[in-house]
């Protein structure tokens, strides 16, 4: 249904475009960026994908040939592990199953050609959608940061999530 294609720099008009406003902004990456997602913060992220610090896809669909996803892996320094982030679906494509198979190419990608043994993710508990997507392809709540940010007058609490290699596909989405 999907297929990835590595991130660059012309992409990121596309990532721009799908996140609407502060608080979007805040939801997708946290204090990773700020408002506006202005061309140097976009070329700095294409900049690091291309490198081995992280791993940045764009999320084809096979069918339109058109670009309807974002995600990435940042390598934890011993390359066995990485933490997933910048997940983001094109507005008009969300809630069609697209996140689930852009992120199970994403697991397969991670615990296939690049050996990753164990993969991390935070997400803000008031973002169901998301936790909701993460929980069915198998990652599970390791702890939560209760009130770790403030943003827009309001106290923001993460919950961090992981999935070992030796539990994925056990009861996973397909995609
Ligand atoms: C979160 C996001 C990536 C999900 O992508 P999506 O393509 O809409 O998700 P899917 O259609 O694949 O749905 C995946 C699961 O979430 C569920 N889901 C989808 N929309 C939902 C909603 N509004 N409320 C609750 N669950 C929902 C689906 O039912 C599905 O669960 P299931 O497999 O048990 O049926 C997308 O909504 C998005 O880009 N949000 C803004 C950015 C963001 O929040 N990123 C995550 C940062 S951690």
């Amino acid at each position: 249904m999907v297929e990835l294609r590595d991130f660059t720099l012309v992409d990121g008009r596309l990532l721009a475009a799908w996140i609407a406003g502060p608080v979007e902004l805040w939801t997708w990456s946290g204090a990773d960026f700020s408002w506006p997602l202005d061309e140097r913060q976009l070329a700095e992220y294409a900049a690091e994908s291309a490198t081995p610090l992280r791993r940045s896809w764009m999320a084809i669909d096979a069918a339109s040939d058109q670009a309807v996803g974002h995600a990435s892996v940042r390598f934890d320094a011993d390359r066995a592990s990485g933490r997933i982030g910048r997940v983001l679906v094109a507005p008009e494509a969300r809630s069609k199953g697209v996140g689930a198979a852009m992120l199970t190419s994403v697991l397969a990608t991670a615990f296939g050609e690049l050996g990753l043994e164990r993969v991390e993710l935070g997400v803000w508990t008031d973002n169901s959608r998301a936790i909701r997507l993460y929980e069915g392809l198998g990652f599970v709540c390791d702890r939560v940061l209760r009130d770790v940010e403030q943003f827009a007058g309001t106290s923001w609490s993460a919950m961090q999530m992981s999935l070992p290699r030796s539990a994925w596909g056990a009861g996973a989405v397909s995609g």
